[in-house]
C-alpha cells in the first residue's frame, strides 16, 4: 500500500500547489499558511477533546495529530512543514515525520508552539492564513480569506488519485468492522458489545474514526442519530442498523447497512426493496446528473416501495407531493465525502463561492451540486418508522391514505438505511463500499 500512495502522491501534491496558486493569486496573497491547529480543554479542566486537526492540513500531507503545527506553501517553493515535537514526558509527542511525503517538505522541527513563529513569512499582510481561531500565533492569526476558501473547497471536491486510494482502503477497513458487527448482532450481543466488536476489527479508538458509530437494534433505528449503546441485549433483537466508517491517513468512509433477524421476513422484505433502490440511485452517479434531483427521484421511488408493500394508498406522485414520503424517508439522499465525512462545498455554485438552494421542502439535503467525474458522495436512502412524524402524519388528511395497521406493525423495526460510498467517473461509477463487501466476501 505505501508503495502506492509514494506512486500517487507526488501529483497529488502537485495538484495541491496548482490549486494553491490560483487560489492566492485570486485573493492577492503571497503565501499560504496551514495550521493543523491547537488542543482545546474542556472548561475549568485540563482535559483536551479529542485533537480534530485542520481538515486543509491533512490534506497536504498524511499527518492527523500534528497539534501547534505549521504549514507554508509559496508559489515556486518547496513547501515547508514547521513541525512541533514538545518537549513533554507526560504525553506522546508526535512521531518523527517519516514516509514517502517527507522528501517532498522542507521540515523544521520546533520544540515549543511559541517557537514556530520565526519560521512563518514576516509580513502577514500578504498571507492567507487557514486555521480555526485559536489557531492563532502572536500576529500570525487566520484570516480564512473567502475567496482562498471557496476556491480550495470547490476543487477539494475533486478527488486525485492518491485520495481515491485512500478512500479505497479507508472503504475496505469499515467493510471488515461491520462484517464483525453483524456477526455480534447474529450472535444476540447488546449495542454496547456490537460497538466494541466494531472497534476490535477496525483497529481505530473511537477518537479515530470519522464519525461516531450508530448502533441500533430494534426501534432505536428510528433515531436517525442513536448513539446510546444499550448494555443489555434486547429479549428480541429482530433488526438491526449500523451507521459506521473508518479513517485512513484521515479520509473516511460511511457506511450503513441493515439487517433483519431471520424471522422478520417482512421487514427483510422491505430492506430488499430499499436495497434495490439504492443500487438504481447509486447506478446515476455520473456526470451532468444533478444531486438534489437524484434525491428528488430517491423520493418517488421510496414512496413507490411504500405504495408496492401497501404502508401507503396513494399515487407515489401525491405522497412526495403531499410530503408523506419525507415522514418516512427524512433526510437527504447523501453528501460529499472525504477530507471530512461531510466535506465541503456541497452547495457550492462554483470556484468562486455562491450558493445552490436546497429545493423547496428538502431542508436536511446536504448537497445540490452536479456530480463530475472524481467526485466522491454518498448514496444513502432510508425508509423509518419515527413515532415523532408519523404521529405528525396521522394529523393531516392524507392519514387517510397510510394502512396504520401495517406501518404501526413496523414501529418495532426502527428503520432502514443502506448507505454506499461512491465515486463518479466518466462512465460506470465506482461503488467504494459494495467492491469492499465483494472482496471481502
Ligand atoms: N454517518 C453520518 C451520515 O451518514 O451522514
Ligand atoms: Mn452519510
Ligand atoms: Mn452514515
Amino acid at each position: 500500500m505505501s508503495d502506492l500512495l509514494a506512486r500517487l502522491y507526488p501529483e497529488h501534491l502537485r495538484t495541491l500547489q496548482a490549486r494553491a496558486d490560483a487560489a492566492l493569486a485570486r485573493g492577492g496573497f503571497d503565501h499560504l499558511l496551514i495550521a493543523a491547529g491547537v488542543l482545546r480543554y474542556q472548561f475549568l479542566d485540563d482535559s483536551p477533546y479529542p485533537f480534530a486537526v485542520n481538515p486543509h492540513f491533512k490534506h497536504w500531507l498524511p499527518v492527523t495529530k500534528a497539534p501547534g503545527s505549521w504549514i507554508v506553501y509559496t508559489p515556486g517553493s518547496k513547501p515547508k512543514l514547521v513541525y512541533l515535537q514538545p518537549r513533554d514526558y507526560w504525553h506522546v509527542v508526535p512521531e518523527a515525520p517519516a514516509g514517502y511525503w517527507v522528501d517532498h517538505f522542507d521540515i523544521v522541527i520546533v520544540h515549543e508552539a511559541r517557537a514556530a513563529r520565526a519560521h512563518l513569512p514576516q509580513a502577514f499582510a500578504r498571507c492567507a492564513i487557514i486555521g480555526d481561531d485559536n489557531a492563532a500565533l502572536g500576529d500570525a492569526k487566520p484570516n480564512n480569506p473567502e475567496i482562498v476558501l471557496n476556491y480550495l473547497h470547490w476543487h477539494r471536491s475533486y478527488k486525485t488519485d492518491y485520495e481515491l486510494a485512500m478512500l479505497r482502503v479507508a472503504s475496505k477497513l469499515g467493510v471488515r468492522a461491520h462484517r464483525a458487527a453483524e456477526a455480534a448482532f447474529r450472535a444476540g450481543k447488546s449495542e454496547y458489545d456490537i460497538n466494541t466488536a466494531y472497534l476490535n476489527a477496525v483497529h481505530e479508538t473511537e477518537n479515530e474514526l470519522p464519525y461516531g458509530n450508530i448502533i441500533a437494534l430494534n426501534q432505536h433505528a428510528a433515531t436517525l442519530h442513536y448513539m446510546d449503546l444499550n448494555r443489555a441485549p434486547p429479549a428480541h433483537a429482530e433488526s438491526f442498523l449500523i451507521d459506521a466508517g473508518a479513517s485512513f491517513h484521515g479520509y473516511g468512509s460511511d457506511i450503513t447497512r441493515t439487517h433483519a433477524a431471520p424471522q422478520a421476513r417482512e421487514f427483510q422484505e422491505l430492506i430488499d426493496a430499499v436495497d434495490a433502490a439504492q443500487r438504481g440511485f447509486v447506478a446515476k452517479v455520473r456526470p451532468g446528473q444533478n444531486y438534489a434531483d437524484l434525491h428528488v427521484h430517491a423520493h418517488h421511488v421510496l414512496a413507490g416501495i411504500l405504495k408496492d408493500q401497501d404502508f401507503i394508498r396513494m399515487s407515489a406522485e401525491s405522497a412526495v407531493e403531499s410530503g408523506v414520503a419525507s415522514a418516512f424517508f427524512p433526510h437527504g439522499l447523501g453528501h460529499l465525502l472525504g477530507l471530512q465525512v461531510h466535506d465541503v462545498a456541497g452547495f457550492q455554485k462554483d470556484e468562486g463561492g455562491g450558493t445552490i438552494p436546497r429545493p423547496p421542502g428538502h431542508p436536511y439535503l446536504r448537497c445540490t451540486r452536479t456530480l463530475e467525474p472524481r467526485m466522491v458522495t454518498t448514496i444513502e436512502p432510508g425508509i423509518y418508522f419515527i413515532d415523532l412524524l408519523l404521529g405528525e402524519l396521522k394529523n393531516t388528511p392524507q392519514a387517510r391514505e397510510v394502512n396504520w395497521a401495517k406501518v404501526d406493525a413496523f414501529r418495532r423495526y426502527g428503520g432502514i438505511r443502506i448507505e454506499d460510498d461512491v465515486v463518479c467517473a466518466a462512465d460506470a461509477p465506482e461503488n467504494l463500499t459494495r467492491d469492499a463487501f465483494a472482496a471481502s466476501a
